[in-house]
């Protein structure tokens, strides 16, 4: 018993982060996330989201509706569905500088953390 109990720490260690919430680094405009525990994809999506969602404010706005559910500026649900509908709506806005590829990563990257959040 002890010995299975000590296989699955062993391997809940080596394999997940094991981590819950999210890392998060600074505060009001110098808010980020701490990208050491994503797997390499998310790494990749986060160096995206570091460069292009900044342009117009800083991520705070990003890092609060994911941990919180909640859009800041509209009060409004931010899950799967609105991370989506806000990537589509920051790359439509003049001179957003942003690529359709661009926001699919970091739409994908929101998802990864609205559920790394969720944990
Ligand atoms: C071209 C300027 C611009 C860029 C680039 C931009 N945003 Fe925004 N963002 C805005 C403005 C303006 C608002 C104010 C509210 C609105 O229009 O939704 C906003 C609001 C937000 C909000 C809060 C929405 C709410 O309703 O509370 C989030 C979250 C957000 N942006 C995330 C992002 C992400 C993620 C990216 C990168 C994919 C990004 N933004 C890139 C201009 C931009």
């Amino acid at each position: 018993m002890q010995r299975t109990l000590l296989i699955i720490i062993s391997i809940c260690l080596l394999v997940a982060p094991c981590q819950a919430g999210l890392k998060v680094i600074g505060k009001g405009d110098k808010t980020s996330l701490d990208p050491t525990g994503f797997p390499p994809a998310m790494q990749t999506n986060f160096a995206i989201m570091r460069v292009k969602c900044i342009k117009c404010h800083s991520l705070e706005r990003t890092v609060v509706a994911i941990q919180t559910g909640i859009a800041p500026i509209s009060s409004q649900p931010f899950d799967r569905n609105a991370a989506r509908a806000y990537g589509v709506k920051m790359m439509r806005k003049p001179d957003s500088n942003m690529s359709k590829p661009e926001v699919k990563a970091v739409v994908e990257l929101m998802n990864y953390l609205i559920d790394e959040a969720a944990q």
